[in-house]
């Protein structure tokens, strides 16, 4: 049995945790950020990069000393290379990085998307590869096959928004804070989706691909006319948002053959109306619906160690440089539209 410490630090959220090969979470620490962003309205990625570089090593050492074990005796340490905000991104390679020389052990640059994408198989023992994957965040939302650790096919992304955006922007627009998903989620219970009527972007459209622009665009407009409550306009959004999800879905899964599981990871996967409607969709087509726990959904480090244990023998060189980009499947082609996004 292996154990990897895992590094987070790509976005708003400084993590670190212990993780086995077996699949336990022998120690964790989260520290998010939330209150030094939310007066601005969104992460701003220079006071992303100081609180991580505050936070983390104070953070290592008590997750080590938490799970009682001394770096010499790690198995590898896993730290998110990229995609991310590059400044926050360097705060924990470069950790990673001296920790790894400094105890002689591997160091595993991760992809902070692959966290994601395999964190479903920390959750659940009996998830198989191949797995359709729609992978929905902050900054991500794409829906990928994924055949084997690194191997990754990319089936549909966005041209403008990622679903979690779309949430934050219309939690803004109503005046609901930071972060917004949660928010938008708990207002919408209390609302009508069928009281405001809002567009679906490229609903039906032959590419699977997402938008999200226009939906944001309506909903300003739907605030602004004053004929609905916030409540209404937060069900209303949510359920457009659904709609062009599962028709996308259903677009991007048309054009490959069968897949036996469907999984959804990333921030806005901990969004309670999106897992059932996701749920029932997979019943329908015969697949197995797979989606992890809510807090193992959101960044965390846990995700990150348990993609080093699944890259446990791999050795990345200590000059290995952070990537504020790095797409998951790099033949895929790029769909430009405004705000475009690898
Ligand atoms: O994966 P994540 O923690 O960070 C990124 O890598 O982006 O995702 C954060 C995103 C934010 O946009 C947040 O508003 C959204 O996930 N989110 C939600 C919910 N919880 C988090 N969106 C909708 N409903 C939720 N319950
Ligand atoms: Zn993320």
């Amino acid at each position: 049995m292996g154990i990897v410490l895992g590094i987070e630090s790509s976005c708003d959220e400084t993590a670190a945790a212990l993780v086995t090969t077996d699949r336990t979470v022998v120690a964790q620490r989260i520290a998010s950020q939330d209150a030094e962003h939310a007066p601005y309205g969104g992460v701003v990625p220079e006071i992303a990069a100081r609180a991580h570089a505050e936070r983390l090593a104070p953070m290592i050492e008590a997750v080590l000393a938490d799970g009682g074990i001394a770096p010499r005796n790690l198995d590898a340490i896993a730290a998110t290379a990229g995609p991310g905000l590059i400044g926050g991104v360097m705060v924990g390679l470069v950790s990673a990085k001296a920790l790894a020389m400094a105890s002689e052990v591997p160091l595993i640059a991760i992809n902070h998307l692959e966290g994601h994408a395999l964190s479903p198989r920390l959750a659940d023992p009996t998830l198989e590869f191949p797995y359709a994957l729609l992978l929905v965040s902050g900054g991500h939302c794409q829906i990928l096959l994924v055949e084997g650790v690194g191997r990754y096919r990319r089936l549909a992304t966005t041209i403008d928004d990622a679903l979690g955006e779309a949430f934050d922007k219309t939690a803004k627009i109503l005046g609901l804070g930071f972060p917004g998903g949660p928010a938008v989620e708990r207002l919408a219970v209390t609302g009508d989706p069928r009281a405001v009527s809002l567009p679906r972007p490229l609903l039906g459209s032959a590419e699977p691909h997402f938008s999200f622009a226009g939906l944001k665009s309506a909903v300003l407009r739907a605030k602004e006319g004053g004929n609905h409550t916030d409540a209404d306009i937060a069900a209303s959004f949510q359920q457009a948002a659904l709609d062009c999800v599962i028709d996308r879905l259903k677009k991007a899964l048309a054009g490959i053959g069968h897949v036996p599981a469907l999984v959804v990871a990333g921030g806005v996967a901990a969004n309670q109306a999106i897992r059932s409607a996701l749920e029932s969709f997979a019943a329908e087509r015969g697949m197995r619906f797979v989606a992890p726990p809510p807090a193992l959904c959101t960044d965390n480090a846990a995700m990150i160690a348990w993609a080093g244990c699944e890259r446990l023998g791999q050795s990345d060189a200590l000059d290995f440089v952070a990537r504020p980009r790095w797409p998951l499947d790099p033949e895929a082609e790029s769909v430009r539209g405004a705000g475009y996004k690898a």
